[in-house]
């Protein structure tokens, strides 16, 4: 990774922080995109402690706003005209119905359409580099029971009609159609791929939850993957040989032999997420 460059959105905990820590021992320079700028040199200085790697660079990123993704992406393309590997990792977890800033519902606003805009803005710089540059969403097995329910991507329904999993669910089933979408959109100058982590023991269930679910995400922590190790994936598609050519597909620890799920490969579905997306963010996707 000597010389690429890699973007990755909320690489100051968790899986994210791991990823970035170890594509950092590959010598890539790294982008930190963090929502608290602090967390992120935090992340930043510890990254260069534990692997002499003090090449990154924290960017402020808040991706429930997406007048702060525009001037994100604004800031980027114009210091970093080409960027190797953008990885959508940041993402949450909420049991309660919540708003972004611009009225969208946080999970899907935050998981799904902060990175499709991101992604957007970004492709100018993606499809720079000569390899071509790899897109990677980090996605959930959550996503099987998923369904997007066009109805309701502003909590329209309101929110005793909320369902917590299923919102989560319906926002990571986006990031598998986004990837299948993109992957169809630019076949020539990028890939974009897709992944389950596994299960892994970081601080996700502790963060936007109740505390039932605050106190069920730590009896299980101990037990799921390790954090350095729910990186894997993420990792290889954003480091390995092998996967220099293929894009548009779904993996699962360093292997894409399972397919996402039917909703997952529904190719109308895709286009019309993208569209609807697009019509979402439209007064950012212009300068
Ligand atoms: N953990 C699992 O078992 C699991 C399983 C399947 C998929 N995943 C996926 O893996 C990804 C990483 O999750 P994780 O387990 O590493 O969770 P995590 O430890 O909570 O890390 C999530 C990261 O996203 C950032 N973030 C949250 N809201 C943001 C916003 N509005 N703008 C910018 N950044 C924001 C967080 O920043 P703060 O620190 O400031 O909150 C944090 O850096 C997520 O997409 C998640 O859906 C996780």
């Amino acid at each position: 990774m000597q010389g690429k460059i890699v973007l990755i959105t909320g690489a100051n905990d968790g899986i994210g922080l791991h990823t970035a820590q170890r594509l950092a021992e590959k010598g890539a320079q790294l982008i930190l995109a963090c929502r608290d700028e602090r967390k992120g040199h935090n992340a930043a200085t510890l990254i260069s402690q534990r692997t002499g790697n003090s090449k990154s660079l924290v960017i402020p990123l808040d991706l429930a706003n997406l007048q702060s993704v525009q001037a994100a992406a604004e800031f980027l393309l114009t210091e970093h005209p080409a960027i190797d590997v953008l990885i959508n990792n940041a993402g949450i977890f909420s049991n309660t119905l919540q708003l972004t800033d611009d009225h969208f519902e946080l999970q899907f606003g935050v998981n799904h359409l902060g990175h499709f805009l991101l992604t957007n803005l970004l492709l100018p710089a993606l499809r720079c580099p000569q390899e071509g540059g790899r897109v990677i969403n980090v996605s959930s097995a959550a996503h099987y029971h998923g369904k997007i329910d066009f109805e309701n991507l502003s909590g329209e329904k309101g929110s005793k009609a909320y369902d917590g999993m299923q919102a989560y669910a319906q926002s990571k089933l986006a990031n598998v159609l986004f990837t299948k979408e993109l992957a169809r959109r630019y076949p020539e100058d990028l890939t974009a791929n897709c992944l389950h982590p596994g299960v892994v023991g970081t601080h996700f269930g502790n963060k936007h939850t109740n505390f039932l679910t605050s106190a069920i995400w730590n009896l299980y922590r101990p037990f799921a993957r390790k954090p350095y190790r729910g990186a894997d994936t993420t990792v290889y598609l954003a480091a390995s040989p092998e996967v220099r050519d293929v894009s548009g597909r779904y993996f699962d620890q360093c292997q894409c032999v399972k397919r996402p799920s039917e909703a997952g490969r529904d190719e109308g579905l895709a286009r019309r997420l993208w569209e609807v997306s697009e019509r979402m963010v439209a007064p950012f996707l212009v300068g």
